[in-house]
């Protein structure tokens, strides 16, 4: 059984062209992961399908209300399924958790509103809180997609070639090494030479010796 994930939004049109787009696009359509997205607001029961509420206690901005979350988790839910609510002051985002994930059956993933949720619902429906970054989104719906973007390069099929993976930043630790395509010579600027000998074992080295460089300026901290 391929993994499946549920997605839990207010803003499911968000996510209607990334689903059927691009490397993503094409696994949902060959079967290797299934991405059911939800609009939260079929589980609301008044007749203005109310999902968000002030704060008690006073404060800016809205509140999502338990209510239509609860219930939408309970109906969704399957034993050993993941339930994750992505928010900015959640676990950071890492290849390993992504890895992980992408070696669970089910998924439920719920995207908030900036300001947040009420806390029963993470108290009582949610096992684990994922942060894509330090900076904040006006909702989590971008940060759920982000997440199943991440996470679906792991399920095996999904990236055409398997050794993309292995060779690139993150997994190897170090930043990407640059790349270059056809033409050989652009407007006066020439592809490094040593990509065009043939050799692949000094091709190796000056990718080995670039990405070091790049790591070095940019992420000094990986090195450590
Ligand atoms: N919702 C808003 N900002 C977010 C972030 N950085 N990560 C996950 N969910 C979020």
């Amino acid at each position: 059984m391929p993994l499946a994930i549920d997605i839990l939004t207010l803003f499911p049109r968000m996510l209607e062209g990334f689903m059927a787009e691009s490397i993503l696009g094409k696994g949902i359509q060959a079967g290797l992961l299934a991405v059911r997205v939800h609009d939260l607001r079929s589980w609301t029961t008044d007749k203005h399908r109310t999902a968000d509420d002030r704060p008690f206690g006073g404060g800016a901005g809205m509140v999502m209300k338990p209510e239509p979350v609860f219930a939408a988790v309970e109906q969704l839910q399957t034993s050993g399924c993941r339930r994750i609510y992505l928010t900015p002051d959640g676990v950071p985002l890492s290849p390993s958790l992504a890895r992980e994930l992408s070696e669970q059956s089910h998924l439920i993933l719920l995207s908030g509103h900036y300001e947040g949720v009420d806390q029963r619902i993470r108290d009582r429906v949610i096992d684990q809180e994922i942060s894509i970054g330090d900076y904040v989104l006006t909702n989590g719906t971008l940060a759920a997609a982000v997440l199943v973007d991440a996470l679906a390069r792991f399920i095996p099929g999904v990236l055409g070639e398997e050794k993309s993976l292995t060779h690139e930043s993150f997994t190897s630790k170090l930043l990407d090494f640059p790349q270059y395509t056809r033409p050989a010579e652009f407007r006066g600027m020439s592809v490094p030479e040593v990509l065009l000998s043939g050799n692949h074992a000094e091709i190796e080295k000056w990718r080995q010796a670039r990405a070091l460089e790049k790591t070095r300026q940019v992420r000094p901290d990986l090195l450590n």
